[in-house]
């Protein structure tokens, strides 16, 4: 008996040497040492043994037990330490690699220009409206001075839905709601910015849907030089305190009478370059007084009241002061391109 623990106790320790994981180990346990195993087995057997022999046998079986069970331990402790070490190893974080950017969005160049726009037109006691973009022939034209058949209709080549309504070509429509809303019972001073829509072929300066922002004061005694007065003010905010602007005459069915606003050349200073076309001048909007037509169909008294109204299109506007070459740009939404307007 005693050789066969003293057998079972290197077979035993052999295979604790050799073992690898916990796994393997936690085996050699249950085989060795528990109820079924060999050593329990011995220990059953002991009442088979002389007196003298008991006590002897049962020490050894049970110093055996303790040096497997000493033996497990220790190697079970030397394993965990390897696992924890490898783990430590595998886990290690670089902390130098550069982290993935995290890419914020800003507001499209268009918006941006817009907001400035009526932050401008704010400061001068204008109030922002806006009015909708599928509209009536009445408010698109008729209410504008431009009856059936007018022959000024073809300046804005237009998208219609149906005889009545129609795309608007452009946001002056909202003048005429929101005096015909008011019906001569107090002055308007107003900015409508919104998209318009024209049947353009698309290229480098036209589109068939752009922006539009709207002005229209009236009241009494409002004056041609009220609106150059407004205008300049506007022009030199948004392009910079050393542009000059003229009015040169033009004509709309709705203003009389009607000018067309260019601001100096920034890069000539009015000498003549390539960028004016050798003008030294650039056009950037269109206004006027309002037609007594338009007044007078609206409710207000043109005896009264007076005005005037301005339209300009952002896009240009955009061009102008970021020396943006297409207008496709702005609607085929580029990032590389948006990205560039973006305010940190
Ligand atoms: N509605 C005109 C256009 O689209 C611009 C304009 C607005 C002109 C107001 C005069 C007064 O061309």
């Amino acid at each position: 008996m005693k050789e066969r623990l003293q057998e079972l106790k290197e077979e035993a320790l052999n295979k604790v040497e050799q073992a690898d994981t916990l796994n393997e180990l936690q085996d050699i346990r249950v085989a060795y040492l528990g109820k079924k195993g060999p050593i329990t087995e011995v220990l059953r057997g002991m009442g088979k043994l002389s007196k003298e022999e008991r006590p002897v046998i049962g020490e050894l079986a049970n110093k055996v037990r303790e040096a497997i069970a000493g033996e497990l331990d220790a190697k079970k402790e030397s394993i965990e330490a390897r696992e924890l070490e490898e783990k430590l190893e595998k886990e290690t974080i670089d902390v130098t690699l550069p982290g993935r950017p995290v890419t914020v969005g800003g507001p499209h160049l268009l918006t941006s220009i817009i907001e400035e726009i009526e932050d401008l037109f704010i400061g001068m006691g204008f109030e922002v409206r806006e009015g909708p973009e599928v509209e009536t022939d009445y408010y698109n034209f008729e209410a504008l001075n431009l009856p059936k058949g007018h022959p000024a209709r073809d300046m804005q080549d237009s998208f219609y839905i149906t005889e009545e309504l129609l795309m608007r070509t452009h946001t002056s429509p909202v003048q005429a709601r929101t005096m015909g809303k008011f019906q001569g019972s107090k002055p308007v001073k107003m900015i409508c910015p919104g998209k318009v829509y024209r049947r353009d072929t698309d290229d480098a300066t036209h589109s068939h849907q752009f922006t539009q922002v709207e002005g229209l004061y009236v009241d009494r005694n409002v004056r041609m030089s009220d609106l150059k007065g407004v205008l300049n003010r506007f022009a030199k905010q948004m392009f910079g305190e050393e542009r000059e602007i003229r009015l040169r005459p033009s004509f709309f069915p709705f203003t009389e009478p009607s000018v067309e606003m260019d601001i100096s050349c920034k890069v000539c200073h009015g000498e003549g370059c390539s960028v004016c076309k050798g003008t030294g001048w650039i056009e950037i909007l269109g206004g006027g007084m309002v037609h007594p037509r338009v007044l007078e169909m609206a409710g207000y008294d043109p005896k009264e009241y007076t005005g005037f109204a301005f339209g300009m299109g952002p896009e240009r506007i955009a061009m102008l002061k970021y020396g943006v070459d297409d207008i496709r740009h702005f609607y085929t939404n580029d990032v590389r391109f948006l990205k560039q307007y973006h305010k940190a």
